[in-house]
Parts: C-alpha cells; structure tokens; sequence
C-alpha cells in the first residue's frame, strides 16, 4: 500500500479553506489565549455553544489542594434544554438519530420534535414516581434511541443518570446500583447483538430485587408486554407515551452549573469500578465545542460514532455534543459482521456517513475481512475518519486512510479518557499534519506536560513519560461519587497543580503526541478499559482459586487480551473444563466484553518478599518472552518463574 505524505497535504488544503480553524498559526493563537487567559476565552465559548437561564458568577475557580474545581459557577442552565428545546423552533423536523437494529429490517428516523416529545413524556413520568433533582437513575439498555431519550428525560428533572452499558452482566448492574443509591432503572426487556437475544430485563430484576433503594422500574419493551414478568414496581414506556394523564410537557429544571449531570463508572487499578462525576456547564461546553472543532461540523453531516451509549464516547459524541450542536447522528444497535462483513458497509453507504469515529478494534476487524467487502458501495459521502480509546498502529491508520477513505479524509485520532469528559489530543482537520499514530495537539485549554519517574517535565523528544494536563479544562470530572479522597489520590497527588492521567506519551521532532498506553494496572481490551483487580476478584469467587494474577499479552485484534495465572486450591484438578467455568464465572460478575483470552494454571505466583505479587514479570511471561525478565533477585522464589515460563502454552 502506498504511503504518500503529499495526498495528506492535498487534502488538507482543501479541508482548510472551509474549516472553522483554519491554518496552524490560527490554532496557536487560540490555544495560547485558552491557556494564558481563560477566563475571557471560556466565557466567550460557553455564550456561544450554551443558552444560559443564567449567567455565571465566575468561569472558573481552581483548589488543587483539595481538588475542587468550578466551572461557571453561579449559572444555570439545563443540558435538556440546550440539547432539545433550543433546536424546535427552526428545526422540528431534523432527524436527531437515523436508528438501525441489530436485525438489519428493523429501522428508525427519531426528528427532534419526536425526542422532545418522548422526553418529556418520560420526563414527567419520573417526576410522577417521585425522582427529584439530584436522584440517581440507572439506565440499562441497548443502543436504541429510547436510551438518548431516558438520558434527556433525567436531565431535564435534575436527576442524574448513571448508564450502564448492555453489555454487562446483573452482577455488575446491581453493585453500580447499590454503589450510587439508584431510585429508578430504565431498562428493556431484550438486547439484541450479533444475532444473540440479551435479557437486560431479567438482568435488571435481578438488580432491583438487591437494591431497596430502587422504586420505580421503567421497562421498554421490544417484544409483546406479555413476555415479560412484571411486578408492582413497574411501569411500561409504551404506556407511558399513550397515557393522556401523563403530561405532554414539564419544564426544564434550571441547573447550577456546577451541579451532576451524570454519573459514569469506569475502571481503575484498585477495587471496584469507579464512579467518576460529571456537573452540567463544563462539560456541556466541553463536549459542545470538542464535537464542532474536532470533527469541524457545520450543520450538515451525518455523524456515526459506534461508541455504546454505556461509555464516555457515547454519552460525549453519540448524545451530548451531537445533540447540542443540533446535528443527525445514526445510532447503531449491532456488531460488525453481523449478519456478514458488509454490515459496516451497508450503514455507511445507505446513510450517506460523512463523519465516522470508530476504535482501532473495529478499523482492524474490518479491514482483516478484506477489502473486497467494500465492492460495490458508494463511499463517496465520507469526510472525516476518527479514532478513539486505544492507540491506532500506522497499519491500521493507513488501511483506515487508503483503503476506507479512499485517500481522500483526514484521519483524526483523538485521545482522552471517561475522566476528561472530552478530546484532550487530537490533530484539527485541516490543521495538523497527519501522522499515523499520534494525537498530535492538544485541544483548547488543554496544557499538556510529559513527566518522568522524579516528577520533572521531559522536554527532549522520543522519551517516554506519563502524560499530565497543568491546567483545569471544563470538561474535567469533578469527582468520584462518594468518594473525593480516592478522587485526589487518583488523579492529583503524582505532582503540585497536575491532573495525572496514567497514560505514559512521548512527544517527536515536532511537537506531536504520541499515546503509548496505560502506566497503571488497568489494561485496554478492545477499547474497554478494565482494572486486573475487578477481574482477579471475578475468578477469586470461584471456590476451586486459590490465587489469581490477570494481566494484559498482545492480541492480534483487541490488541491487549485477557491473561490470568490461576493458582488452584490443594486438591483441585487442573481441567479444561474448570477452566471453562472459569471464564464464565468473570462474564457472570462483569458481563460479555470481559472474555478471558488465556488462563494458566500457575502452582505459585511470582512475589517479592513482602508478599506483593510481581505483575511486571507476568506480563512478560504472558507475552512469552523468556529472557531479559528484569530484575528478579527481589523475589521470594526465583524458581517459580522458571516453572510460569515453563507452563506458558501448555
Ligand atoms: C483510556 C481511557 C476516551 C474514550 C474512550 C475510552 C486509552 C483513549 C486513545 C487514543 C491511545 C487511547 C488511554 C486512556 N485511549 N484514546 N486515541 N490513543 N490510547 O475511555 O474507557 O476512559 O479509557 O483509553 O489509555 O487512558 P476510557
């Protein structure tokens, strides 16, 4: 496949003459006043993306101390609102989201009007029930345009949504639950993925009927009510939207700005999932502006982000940011490859995509199929090509630039994190120099440092270091629910006046970041960040385990799998079967994205003489390298490493 740096540049050319930022010296100018006055660059950005009921006392406060920040604190304003009302009196009939199911017969156009309407239906159904501003609601639901709509509905009453993807299991369902104190959950009663029929609404039962704290159960229902069991708590969406009782309209809740909007859990490297906190003003400005520079959206476009609605990317450029720039978006329900290869094809063809955001997952799985999936289809529509949630390698980036976009649009690859609430790095259309790779630069606000192992700033090009932003932006999280100490640890005591991302970076030549991925024991499978610790505890339910130790090994298309080291309990035979049930118990306790790739019955684990389990070296056995294991005279017992290496494949 031909590389040449000169089509980038043609392309590039004719991005910049419409472009909202339009050469390289434009960028810099902003960029330098984002960071050196704020204050006037944020209140300009936050009258131009948002209607506020009103205006803010200060754009933003800063206590790194304690880790508070504020962001137009003093004003209000209501996500519902700018996502929906504002949009109705000049465009009603835009199509919000063009919906395709799993079952490639089934399709939906959603306008904005119908959105409005089913918001505010299940918006004051909720008030009904008695959820108030500040309650948490738990949605549970596959990606239907029910689930931006339950979303809204929260937002609009204050109350503040906790999504929890489809994909995982009631076990994680319920400990979420429990862990914010939900009062409602808004759920289906079936999934459909690839063929595969998911039972959320049981899933969801199992839940509620563990948690008091949940009264009111909202079932959307894709088959016959009658399949479904149904108890006092419950009340149909479909009778919902029928019932004339329920009013047609209830207004939107002003909101501080400063108060939640959302809840999003994600995963660390200790314990549990964390529950990361996200407040209305910055982040709505955050997403808002990121959508429309990043992507440089104009009005027009159809925009498809195959992110689930259950993670940031979904609730930042499937919901948020599309919505409040009043744009149209598809909403995809399946998988690649279901029911055949041209699946992707299809959508993008038949919807006229012109913006496409994908992970390099699915850019790989699509291109290992093969390139003759695409013949036939008119591609003509597409424009801009992004990427999120794991480094994209140069061979994806090129198949992704050559073979999808035909030479002809610009590859985006954005990094940020749940905790960012929006792009931190992204390279501007029409800006940037592409580099298959890297995020380039950092976007508005954003005031990036590498630093290395003594804290100090790396300034010379190629050396690694863990990325850190100096500056508060908008759409940072505020804090983790419940728990702020563990918020500070996290993220803001690496270093003074520094938010710690864990991701290690290097810069080149130029100036350009480059991700190299995760410092913690958090490791990215697919795009899906786990911590080890949730899945080692996972396998440690099984009774037969003794000891476990997972940790990430390369993978030919989620890049990191799933590696455990299973120590058995004395007695216990070491079985394909066990290990069968094994995997299984971790899709029992988090749900189908975590399959584990490889377990290996390990007699003993690798341990320094304090008894802490030495990842460092597994990962490379796990990785099968054999020599060059680092520094293995702080351990207890060399001899178990001998044996690990031994055993790796067998
Ligand atoms: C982690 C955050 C951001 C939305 C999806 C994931 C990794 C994200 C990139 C990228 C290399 C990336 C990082 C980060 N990541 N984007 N463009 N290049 N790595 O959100 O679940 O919070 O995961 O995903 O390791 O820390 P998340």
């Amino acid at each position: 496949m031909a590389y040449s740096g000169e089509s980038y540049e043609a392309h590039l050319d004719r991005f910049r003459k419409s472009a909202h930022i339009r050469s390289l010296d434009q960028y810099r100018a902003l960029h330098r006043e984002s960071i050196s006055n704020p204050q006037e660059f944020w209140a300009r950005q936050a009258l131009a993306y948002l209607v506020w009921e009103k205006k803010w006392d200060h754009v933003h406060l800063a206590d790194y101390e304690d880790a508070r920040f504020e962001w137009f604190s003093g004003g209000r304003l209501n996500a519902c609102y700018n996502c929906l009302d504002r949009h109705l009196s000049y465009a009603p009939e835009k199509v919000a989201y063009y919906w395709e199911g799993d079952d490639p017969g089934l399709k939906k156009v959603v306008t904005y009007k119908e959105l409005y309407q089913t918001v505010n239906k299940l918006a004051s159904l909720l008030s009904v029930k008695g959820v108030r501003k500040g309650d948490r609601v738990a949605i549970y639901m596959p990606m239907i345009p029910e689930l931006p709509a339950a979303m809204l509905a929260c937002a609009r009453i204050g109350a503040i949504h906790t999504v929890i993807s489809s994909e995982f299991s009631a076990k994680a369902l319920s400990s979420r639950i429990k862990d914010c104190g939900a009062s409602a959950i808004i759920t289906s009663d079936l999934g459909f993925r690839g063929g595969k029929v998911f039972p959320l609404k049981e899933n969801a039962d199992a839940a509620s009927a563990e948690s008091p704290s949940v009264e009111t159960v909202v079932v959307f229902n894709r088959r016959p009510k009658s399949s479904c069991r149904w108890s006092h708590k419950e009340v149909s969406w479909h009778d919902v939207v029928a019932d004339p009782a329920i009013p047609d309209y209830i207004p939107p809740v002003p909101m501080g700005s400063e108060d939640p909007l959302f809840i999003l859990f994600t995963s660390g490297s200790t314990g549990k999932p964390k529950a990361l906190l996200h407040t209305h003003g910055g982040y709505l400005l955050y997403a808002a502006m990121t959508t429309r520079l990043t992507f440089d959206i104009k009005g027009k476009e159809i925009f498809w982000c195959t992110g689930d609605m259950g993670w940031i990317t979904g609730h930042s450029y499937g919901v948020y940011g599309p919505l409040l720039n009043g744009m149209t978006s598809v909403i995809f329900e399946g998988v690649p490859g279901y029911p055949d290869h041209r699946r992707f094809y299809d959508i993008l063809s038949s919807y006229r995509v012109d913006t496409f955001y994908t992970t390099p997952t699915i850019i790989r799985e699509l291109a290992r199929e093969g390139d003759s999936h695409l013949d036939g289809y008119d591609l003509s529509s597409l424009r801009l090509l992004a990427s999120v949630g794991e480094p994209i390698s140069p061979e994806t980036w090129k198949w992704y630039y050559h073979v999808l976009g035909n030479d002809r649009c610009p590859v985006i690859d954005t990094y940020w994190q749940t905790e960012t609430g929006g792009h931190v790095l992204t390279p501007f259309p029409g800006v940037a120099p592409l580099k298959p790779g890297f995020c380039s630069f950092p976007f508005f606000g954003i005031d990036p440092v590498i630093l290395d192992d003594t804290g100090e700033p790396i300034e010379s090009p190629d050396q690694e270091g863990v990325l850190c932003l100096k500056k508060p932006w908008p759409g940072m999280a505020r804090t983790i629910y419940r728990n702020h100490d563990l918020f500070i640890d996290t993220y803001f005591r690496q270093a003074p006046e520094i938010y710690f991302s864990s991701d290690a970076a290097k810069l080149d030549e130029e100036g350009h970041f480059r991700i190299i991925g995760r410092v913690d024991e958090v490791i990215n499978v697919a795009g899906y960040r786990f911590g080890t610790a949730e899945i080692e505890s996972a396998l440690m339910e099984h009774q037969s385990v003794a000891e476990v130790a997972v940790v990430g090994h390369p993978h030919p298309v989620k890049v990191q799998g799933i590696y455990a080291f299973v120590t058995l309990k004395p007695g216990i035979r070491k079985t394909e079967s066990l290990k069968k049930e094994l995997a299984e118990a971790v899709l029992r306790e988090i749900g189908i994205i975590a399959s584990v790739d490889v377990i290996q019955w390990a007699d003993a684990l690798p341990k320094t003489r304090s008894g802490k389990i030495v990842r460092r070296i597994l990962s490379k056995v796990a990785s099968g390298e054999t020599k060059d294991l680092g520094d293995t005279t702080g351990l207890s017992d060399p001899a178990v490493i001998a044996q690990l290496i031994q055993n790796h494949n067998s």
